[in-house]
C-alpha cells in the first residue's frame, strides 16, 4: 500500500538562483508544496567567510525546519560545499545538497574526462566540487574557476545583452583553454545565465545544471521512504511560500521571471513572506 507524506519541502538559497531547483522539483513531483527561503538580504555568500556561511545557513534552516518540513534542500553549492555535514548532523530529516548530483551528472555526461567546474570563491577554493567527482571517477579531470560577477548579473535580472556576454566570455576564457567537454553550473543562479553561457563555449561544451539532477534524487528519496505527497490538483493546490529576507519585491519579481511560465497557474498566487531572521543585521 502506498502511502504518502503530505508536509512540504524546504528549499534553501542566499538569494534567487534555487528558483531553478524549485523549478526542476515542480516540473518533476508537481503534488509537492515547497517552501522556499532566499536569504536575499544576506547574498551572496559566494565570498564571506566559510563560518559565516555555516552561521547563516543553520538560521535559515532553522526557520525552514520549525515551519514542519519532511525534507530540506540545499539549493545552494555554497552552502553545500562548506556546510552540509553540519546541516546532515543538525536536523533529523533528509537534508540534500547540489553539489555530489552534479559531480554524478558531470561523469555520466563527459566522454573525454576533461570536466570544467563554475562557481563562487568559496565553492571552488572549498574543492568540493574535485573531491566529489574524484570519489566515483578518480580518473576524471577536473578545472575549476570561480566566477564572482555573475550573481549579482543575477540577482539584478542581467542575464541577456553584450555586455553581459563580455563578462561571461572573459571569465570563461581560461576555462575554455582547457579543452574540456562539459561545464558544470556549480551555482544555482548559473543556470538563468545558461543560454548565454552556451552561446560563449560553444555547442561542443555540454552545460550540467545540478538542479535537475538534484530534483531527481530528491524524488528517489521521497519515493523510496513512501514519503511524496498524496496527488493533488493543479488548480486547486494551496499556494507555495516563498520566505525572503529582504522586501518581497525583487522575489516576486524573480518567481515572474524564472517560475511564471514553467510552474504553472500556482506560482501566480505565490505567497511572498519578508522574514526578519534572528541575526539578520548582525554581520
Ligand atoms: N546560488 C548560490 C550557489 O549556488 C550562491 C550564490 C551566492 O550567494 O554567492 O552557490
Amino acid at each position: 500500500m502506498t502511502q504518502f507524506d503530505n508536509r512540504p519541502i524546504g528549499v534553501f538559497d542566499s538569494g534567487v538562483g534555487g528558483l531553478t531547483v524549485v523549478r526542476s522539483l515542480r516540473s518533476l513531483i508537481p503534488d509537492e508544496e515547497i517552501l522556499y527561503f532566499g536569504d536575499m538580504a544576506r547574498c551572496p555568500y559566494g565570498d564571506r567567510h566559510p563560518r559565516e556561511v555555516q552561521q547563516f545557513s543553520k538560521e535559515v534552516l532553522d526557520f525552514l525546519y520549525n515551519q514542519g518540513v519532511k525534507a530540506l534542500v540545499v539549493a545552494c553549492n555554497t552552502a553545500t560545499a562548506v556546510a552540509l555535514p553540519i546541516l546532515q548532523a543538525r536536523y533529523p530529516i533528509p537534508v540534500i545538497g547540489v553539489i555530489q548530483p552534479g559531480a554524478r551528472a558531470a561523469i555520466r555526461v563527459t566522454r573525454t574526462g576533461r570536466i570544467g567546474v563554475i562557481g563562487t570563491a568559496v565553492t571552488i577554493h572549498s574543492g568540493a566540487y574535485p573531491e566529489a567527482v574524484h570519489h566515483v571517477a578518480p580518473e576524471v579531470e577536473v578545472f575549476s574557476e570561480a566566477c564572482p560577477q555573475f550573481v549579482p548579473l543575477v540577482e539584478q535580472g542581467l542575464v541577456a545583452g553584450a555586455d553581459v556576454e563580455a563578462i561571461v566570455a572573459e571569465s570563461l576564457a581560461e576555462l575554455l583553454g582547457k579543452d574540456i567537454d562539459s561545464l558544470v553550473l556549480g551555482c544555482t543562479h548559473y543556470p538563468l545565465l545558461a543560454p548565454i553561457i552556451q552561446a560563449v563555449t560553444g555547442p561542443d561544451v555540454q552545460l550540467i545544471s545540478s538542479a535537475e539532477q538534484t530534483a531527481e534524487e530528491v524524488k528517489t528519496l521521497l519515493r523510496r521512504s513512501n514519503s511524496l505527497h498524496a496527488p493533488q490538483d493543479r488548480e486547486t493546490r494551496p499556494a507555495d511560500r516563498f520566505y525572503t529576507s529582504s522586501d518581497g519585491t525583487r522575489m516576486r519579481r524573480a518567481i515572474e521571471l524564472w517560475l511564471g511560465d514553467a510552474g504553472g497557474p500556482e506560482f501566480r498566487g505565490a505567497l511572498v513572506v519578508p522574514v526578519q531572521l534572528p541575526s539578520a543585521q548582525s554581520y
